[in-house]
């Protein structure tokens, strides 16, 4: 089997790549690269390795220079003779942002990378299987509180919270238009949050919505939606097992379904046990958000009800001197306050059928391997980039 990896550099990719690289059926990981030479490619593909203290064995991880950018990398692609074998392509490379200033990017990365790979991908004579890294988000915003199953999705008809998902619906129709259905292999994560092994994540994409929440305790949302999370190291354990079962189905969630879900309550109740010298985590619902953010300008008016969590209020006057720098939070955090009031719940049968797993361990659960690692997350820089 030869593979050709997008992403590798990313939360998901890297995991993906650590484990394929272990796989004795596998011969060869070419990885897409972002970078200024093979030099320095490898030596991001050595830091993926390194964080954990894996092996990386140059001969069967190679570096394959190209941003989906790039308006000729359809055509560099087609003239990589050592690419000419590829079994499997999993594409991973996204811009994951929520921010409305990044939308132009979005489309551009994951729908017109998208297809320069797609392009480069159909006139592959030995291709079996292209595993697009989809979402389970795509459902849209106005499907709220039940579980979601696969069928449902792509809808064209959906409304979407940010432009990012929006992309990766379009993305699956591109597939479809480009790839025989026998090739197609789409897996929808849900909100990948963290590693559940007691390792550095790879990255604190989304755990920073979680380190927010724990720097702010007084939080404008609803408790008790529930929130379908897992944890990277499940996510890409799902992914490698699905290239070597015999599938049922071209579409996955990887999700944790009914019984694994979780609640912003239960993740705050996790941070108020550990970080127990600070004030214990106080919902206030999305309603708040626009009043906090005011209060965070000084335009507050004298007497509103959020005045009544002075403490609260006290204690974000001491965490952020700078103000301003609270509506930076706040504005990062929007999307992804939208995103938990929904109660989406993503049904994973489908994965637990063909790959015989134990669902992944709730939120609440796993995410004190994570405890020691939010602390260090840089919140204004994730609250810039969301
Ligand atoms: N994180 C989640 O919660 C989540 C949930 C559901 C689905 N997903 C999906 O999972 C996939 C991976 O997401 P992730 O969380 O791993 O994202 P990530 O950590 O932001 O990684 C994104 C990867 O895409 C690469 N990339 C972005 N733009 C590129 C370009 N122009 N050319 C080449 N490579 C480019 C990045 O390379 P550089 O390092 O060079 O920037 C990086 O390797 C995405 O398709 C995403 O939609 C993620």
């Amino acid at each position: 089997m030869e593979v050709f990896l997008t992403g590798a550099t990313g939360l998901v990719g890297g995991e993906v790549l650590v484990n394929l690289s272990k796989r004795t059926e596998i011969e060869k990981i070419y990885c897409l690269i972002r970078a200024v030479s093979l030099d320095s490619a490898k030596d991001r593909l050595n830091k993926i390795f390194s964080l954990h203290g894996d092996e990386f064995d140059q001969r069967k991880v190679i570096p394959v220079l190209g941003d989906l950018f790039d308006e000729k990398l359809t055509a560099q692609l087609i003239c990589d003779e050592q690419l000419a074998g590829i079994t499997t392509i999993i594409h991973s490379a996204a811009n994951t942002s929520f921010a409305k200033v990044k939308d132009d990017l979005v489309e551009k990365a994951n729908i017109g990378g998208l297809t320069k790979i797609l392009l480069w991908a159909k006139r592959l004579q030995s291709l079996d299987t292209f595993m697009y890294v989809g979402t389970a988000t795509i459902c849209g915003r106005d499907v709220k509180h039940r579980l979601v199953t696969e069928e449902e999705t792509p809808n064209l008809k959906a409304n979407h919270l940010v432009k990012y998902t929006y992309t990766k619906m379009q993305g699956e129709l591109l597939l479809k238009q480009h790839l025989p259905e026998n090739k197609i292999l789409v897996v929808r994560p849900s909100i990948i949050m963290g590693d559940s092994r007691n390792v550095e994540p790879r990255s604190p994409v989304i755990l920073w919505a979680l380190a927010t929440m724990n720097k702010l305790r007084l939080v404008p949302a609803e408790q008790y939606s529930s929130l379908d999370m897992v944890p990277v190291d499940f996510v890409a354990n799902v992914m490698t097992q699905l290239l070597f079962v015999k599938r049922s189905y071209n579409v996955y969630h990887i999700s944790a379904g009914n019984d694994a879900c979780t609640s912003a309550l239960q993740i705050a109740n996790v941070f108020d046990n550990y970080f127990d010298d600070m004030l214990p985590h106080r919902f206030i619902g999305k309603g708040m958000l626009n009043s906090l953010k005011l209060w965070a300008k000084g335009k507050l008016p004298v007497g509103h009800e959020l005045y009544q969590h002075y403490e609260y209020l006290e204690h974000l006057q001491y965490e952020f001197e700078d103000l301003s720098n609270l509506r930076i939070l706040f504005a990062g955090l929007d999307p992804y306050i939208e995103f938990a009031e929904l109660g989406q719940r993503f049904d994973n049968s489908r994965i637990v059928k063909d790959l015989g797993i134990t669902p992944s361990q709730p939120g609440h659960v796993y995410i004190h391997n994570c405890l020691h690692y939010i602390e260090r997350i840089n919140l204004l820089e994730g609250a810039i980039d969301p």
